[in-house]
């Protein structure tokens, strides 16, 4: 069992809210920015910070603090970029990749259209970002080729998953772990996440 799932009844609230057909741009953005930040948070807790000595009004004291240059953000065009302030409210001098791939409408493949990594990528810890794990195609070609770049920690943040796409995580890379809010039914004729919220990139975006 690679997956974590937020089991909080605000989070269920937060989810009622963005699945909503009803849901405008403005609210869905707000809900997504407010769901992965709390998705830091879980993905973090194995997060190893560096020992400092800090000054406060009173007295010295040791101290323990992230060195934010060890983490990378890498956004899963377009939907993904849609978590990315999330993550940044909580970790803000993380570097950001970016991966641009879209499903293939009639084989669900994912196509690359764009990748571009920071410097180093190899060395840091990439918390990958996307809210929507369908088949898992489009997470986990990402996660290979960030793999071909030397990466070799690697966390996969999500809003929905489907069984399937959680599935093809754990057999195509084991090692990855997996932070989502919720893990729907089941995948449609069309690879769509059922319930699920429809196209995430339309709804942070507004294009439909
Ligand atoms: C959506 C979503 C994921 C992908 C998930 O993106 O944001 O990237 O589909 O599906 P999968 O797990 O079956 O690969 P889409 O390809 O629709 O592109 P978009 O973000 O540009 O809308
Ligand atoms: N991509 C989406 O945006 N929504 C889905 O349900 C499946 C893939």
């Amino acid at each position: 069992m690679n997956e974590y799932v937020l089991n909080h009844p605000l989070i269920t609230h937060k989810l009622a809210i963005l699945r909503d057909i009803n849901t405008g741009t403005k609210e869905f953005r707000e809900l997504v920015t407010e769901i992965s930040t709390i998705l830091v948070y879980e993905a973090m807790w194995d997060a190893k910070l560096e020992e400092t000595t800090i000054e406060t009004p009173l007295e010295k004291m040791d101290a323990g603090m992230l060195n934010e240059d060890n983490y990378a953000i890498v956004p899963i065009l377009r939907a993904g970029m849609g978590m990315v302030d999330g993550v940044l409210n909580v970790i803000p001098n993380a570097k950001i990749g970016h991966i641009g791939l879209y499903r293939d409408e009639e084989t669900f493949e994912p196509v690359e259209y764009y990748y571009k990594m920071p410097e180093g990528i190899g060395d840091r810890e990439v918390l990958v970002v996307d809210p929507m794990l369908a088949t898992g195609g489009s997470a986990s070609a990402t996660i290979s080729r960030l793999k071909q770049d030397g990466v070799s920690k690697v966390k996969l943040l999500c809003i929905v998953a489907a069984p399937e796409g959680i599935k093809c995580i754990e057999d195509d890379h084991p090692d990855v772990k997996i932070f989502c809010a919720t893990v729907d039914r089941e995948l449609n004729e069309n690879a769509y996440i059922l319930p699920g919220l429809g196209d995430a990139g339309d709804r942070v975006y507004g294009t439909k």
